[in-house]
């Protein structure tokens, strides 16, 4: 009896392994063939590909193609093989539906991906192998060190991430940025270089709220949103699902579904004003982007009102606050501080502020 047990066992293991491996294969000859196809002289290719799927259609499925790379050396063709998702999930935090998710989401859509926290690559990989570069797709990434993780320990954030791309094949299909996010002098190159964003990722430390409010210019209509951590176990979700659900609640978030504590949704239709977000500074003060005053003056309304006092001393915003405000360049990074005209939180009053500006005159508008 346990002979029999043995031997149905080890020819259910035999061929699942033969399943895996020649699947493995298929789909490895089938990016090869693609690639080869694409790299051929246009006449050569329409023939080998109305010889090979019969029909005009097959153009339309080369746009299912291997990836092309866009930055350093110019357009060059990415040969990549089939993607195991399993084996990714072993160098990711995330569930292998959710990588499963997100490879559809980025094969499926259009314009260009914004990815705040790939760590080193699970979900990145999952992304780029989604599109294979069809899509321009940044990056951003803190980097360091980060021994003391107990299953994915890394010694080089960014290494191990270009290391992990690497080996796919992927990672001339993205743009990598080193540093915060929200940092202009990272995100304003990285949106830069992207345009628009049709597919907004975030699984980093929780400040979804700013990195919405920041982005949210830049989203297409319909724009693919995903956030990670609204599992209330973890305890960044005390952070991402306030945010979510008052985002939700507007109209601005639509909700598609939720997989092992991964959001996924789209932009509603409600106005881009709903993003809006406030770092809290101190007591009754808080911090909102304004262009530079040297070359601007600006007026601030709360709910089509205008507020005041006008450049109030920083103390009494944060002290009195009932409206004061001042327009003011903070390390480099030119802000208005303000208050709200009944000390209320402008995250959570519902009312719309908006900052008017205007050129000085004989000044160059930057
Ligand atoms: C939970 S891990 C991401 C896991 C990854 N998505 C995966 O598939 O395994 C969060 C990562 O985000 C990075 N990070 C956190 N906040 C960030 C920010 N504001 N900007 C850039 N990177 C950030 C951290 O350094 C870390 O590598």
């Amino acid at each position: 009896m346990i002979t029999v047990h043995w031997f149905a066992r080890r020819a259910v293991l035999a061929v699942r392994l033969v399943y895996m491996k020649t699947r493995e294969a298929v789909e490895t000859a089938y990016w090869r063939t693609f690639a080869f196809l694409r790299a051929a002289p246009s006449r050569i290719r329409n023939r080998a590909a109305k010889l090979w799927i019969g029909t005009d259609l097959s153009m339309k499925r080369l746009s299912f193609r291997p990836s092309r790379k866009t930055n350093r050396s110019g357009p060059e063709l990415v040969t990549g093989g089939y993607v195991d998702l399993n084996e990714v999930r072993k160098f990711s935090m995330l569930d292998v539906r959710v990588l499963r998710q997100l490879q559809k989401a980025a094969r499926k859509g259009k314009g260009g991906i914004f990815d705040v926290g790939p760590y080193i690559g699970g979900s990145t990989v999952a992304m780029a192998s989604g599109h294979r570069g069809r899509r321009k797709h940044v990056v951003i990434e803190v980097g360091g060190a980060y021994p003391d993780q107990p299953f994915l320990p890394s010694l080089d954030i960014i290494g191990d991430l270009e290391a992990n791309l690497s080996r796919y094949g992927l990672l001339e299909c993205v743009s990598i940025y080193q540093g915060w996010s929200n940092d202009p002098a990272v995100f304003e190159p990285s949106i830069r270089e992207l345009g628009t964003i049709g597919l907004f990722f975030f699984d980093a430390n929780g400040a979804v709220a700013e990195q919405l409010a920041i982005c949210a210019p830049y989203m297409e209509e319909n724009c693919t949103v995903i956030l990670d951590d609204i599992n209330t176990e973890q305890s960044k979700a005390a952070l991402v699902l306030p945010t979510l659900n008052r985002l939700i609640a507007k109209g601005a978030l639509i909700e598609d579904r939720v997989i092992q504590g991964t959001w996924f949704g789209r932009l509603g239709k409600a106005d881009r004003q709903a993003f809006a977000h406030y770092k809290h500074e101190t007591g009754y003060a808080w911090l909102m982007r304004a262009p530079n005053p040297e070359h601007w003056r600006v007026e601030l309304f709360e709910d089509g009102r205008p507020i005041g006092p006008t450049c109030a001393l920083h103390d009494e915003v944060r002290a009195v606050g009932m409206g004061a405000w001042s327009h003011w360049v903070l390390s480099g990074v030119p802000i208005v501080l303000f208050s709200t005209s009944d000390n209320s939180d402008p995250n959570e009053n519902g009312r719309r502020y908006v900052l008017e500006s205007y050129p000085k005159a004989g000044a160059e508008p930057q």
